[in-house]
């Protein structure tokens, strides 16, 4: 049976979520597939670079297509502008993926692709009344311009915010940012010429691994086993590229509940990370967004708390209270601090001083500690699923990481299979996955799977693990009986994932 008729045969599950897009748009720039997809009955989609991209609906009546406002005829034109482009931007593709997630976005598609945190739990009515009462007492500055490195309330409330994960932080060194996925883009703008290296977690966050690759940088993957970064490989690596000539530029690293790989830095690893970029004198970004989801115990020490003087640290609302804010920040050294507001007021004027109160009054009415132990709670229950189905559906030889955090699973896929050719069998069979190659600058991943159990319910992620057991099993059938096909080779990671990619 064809994807569309099965997509169009199955009734909608009313359990599924309702299906926002940015799991599918992260999954869309993660992959790469090169086929026109076929995605639902009326829309043949295809993409080609320098040619823009436009669907048709062939079954309507005449006065339909008339009509119709929403319906745009078959036109492949080129992109006039194409040769207009900065350099830096030829890198940054549509994928024809994003039309297989369009499909994968459908409530009968179990998505275990997308990052979104689930925030059903957070008390609307007391953000509700919070709002209000700003709008009431401070509505004119609330809209109003404001600093280009934030509100000083905000600031202070995300110094109280870090010292629970042993921050001592002033007001004054931190800069608010469009979530942090803004304080990686500004991040990366001061520091990163052309050519530069940085150094990567290997699997690392394909968000970052897109910013960095829209400033041209290098990216160099750096070994890891389960309790992080390898220090050794570090070591290496830096003084490879650098007797290569090569500007090392920072070493970026999620040291809690990875995104991708699930993975925590044990204490210990976290000292010798911290001595090692010292003894290296590297600098070293920390983006932590899932610190303060530890479901299993207390946060670890922050490497900003080592090493206040070497680490930029950037942290986020948008796991522990809400992404739709938008509120991120950057914690940085004094003279990092200084060019960080100049890129942003270059960038924004000032981040959204609306954002940034709401976000503040969030703090100061609500316990956000105790909101916080809810959403473990909801994440715990939701791990747990996952680790268990995975443990119960899994073909031979499939592994996978155990997280303490954070939203993702990281699996190991047996036989040779490739994850990212298995996507549209996996969708045709209801269930969708982020393939590793999104999280490699260097072609790898192909043999790994990044599953998150954030959003959907415990229920929803075991029939989603049990039909991606299905797929992968069918595959290993084929694998056997008609042999392993030629490798794909390498797949080139594709870019330009809306939120995702979270
Ligand atoms: C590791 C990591 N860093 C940064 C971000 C960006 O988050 P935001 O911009 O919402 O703060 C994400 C989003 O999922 C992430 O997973």
């Amino acid at each position: 049976m064809s994807i569309t008729n099965r997509l169009s045969q199955t009734a909608p599950d009313p359990q599924v979520l309702p299906a926002p897009s940015a799991g599918a748009r992260e999954a869309a720039g993660a992959a790469a597939a090169t086929e026109p997809v076929r995605a639902g009955s009326q829309h043949l989609i295809h993409t080609t670079p320098g040619i823009s991209t436009k669907s048709e609906r062939t079954d309507m009546t005449p006065h339909e297509s008339q009509t119709s406002h929403h319906q745009t005829r078959v036109d492949t034109t080129f992109d006039h502008f194409h040769d207009l482009y900065a350099v830096r931007t030829l890198g940054l593709k549509t994928s024809p993926v994003r039309a297989l997630f369009a499909v994968a976005n459908r409530p009968e598609v179990v998505s275990l692709a997308g990052g979104m945190p689930n925030i059903a739990d957070l008390p609307l009515d007391v953000v509700g009344d919070a709002l209000r009462e700003l709008i009431g007492t401070r509505g004119t500055q609330a809209m109003q311009y404001g600093s280009g490195q934030g509100e000083p309330e905000i600031r202070e409330g995300i110094c109280q915010v870090m010292s629970v994960e042993g921050i001592d932080a002033d007001p004054d060194d931190v800069t608010v940012t469009c979530g942090s996925q803004q304080a990686l883009d500004l991040v990366t703008r001061i520091f990163c010429d052309p050519g530069d290296v940085v150094m990567a977690e290997s699997p690392s966050y394909v968000g970052a691994l897109n910013t960095f690759a829209s400033y041209q940088a290098e990216v160099i993957h750096v070994g890891m086993d389960e309790q992080g970064i390898d220090p050794q490989s570090l070591r290496e690596q830096v003084s490879r590229a650098r007797r290569a000539g090569k500007r090392v530029k920072f070493l970026y690293t999620i040291p809690n509940h990875s995104n991708p790989s699930g993975i925590s830095q044990s204490e210990q690893r976290r000292r010798e990370l911290v001595e090692e970029a010292r003894h290296l004198d590297l600098l070293i970004v920390e983006d932590n967004p899932y610190g303060l989801l530890n479901l299993d115990g207390d946060p670890l020490p922050t490497l900003r708390s080592m090493s206040p003087d070497n680490v930029v640290y950037l942290g986020s609302f948008s796991k522990t209270f809400a992404p739709g804010f938008r509120v991120g920040w950057a914690l940085a050294p004094r003279f990092v601090r200084e060019r960080l507001v100049l890129a942003q007021e270059s960038a924004t004027l000032c981040p959204p001083v609306f954002s940034q109160f709401a976000v503040s009054t969030y703090l100061t009415h609500w316990d956000w500690r105790k909101q916080v132990r809810v959403f473990i709670d909801m994440y715990r229950e939701r791990r747990d699923a996952m680790l268990s189905a995975l443990a119960e559906h899994m073909p031979e030889g499939t592994t996978w990481t155990r997280p303490s955090g954070g939203f993702f699973v990281w699996l190991t896929v047996p036989g040779g299979l490739d994850s990212a050719a298995m996507l549209p069998r996996a969708v045709s069979d209801l269930v969708a996955y982020t393939p590793g190659t999104a999280f490699y600058a260097d072609g790898r991943g192909q043999e790994n799977i990044r599953l998150s159990y954030c959003y959907p319910t415990p229920e929803r992620i075991r029939v989603g693990v049990d039909r991606l057991a299905g797929v992968m099993r069918r595959e290993l059938d084929i694998r056997t009986t008609f042999g392993v096909a030629a490798s794909s080779g390498p797949h080139p990671r594709d870019m330009g994932p809306g939120p995702d990619s979270v």
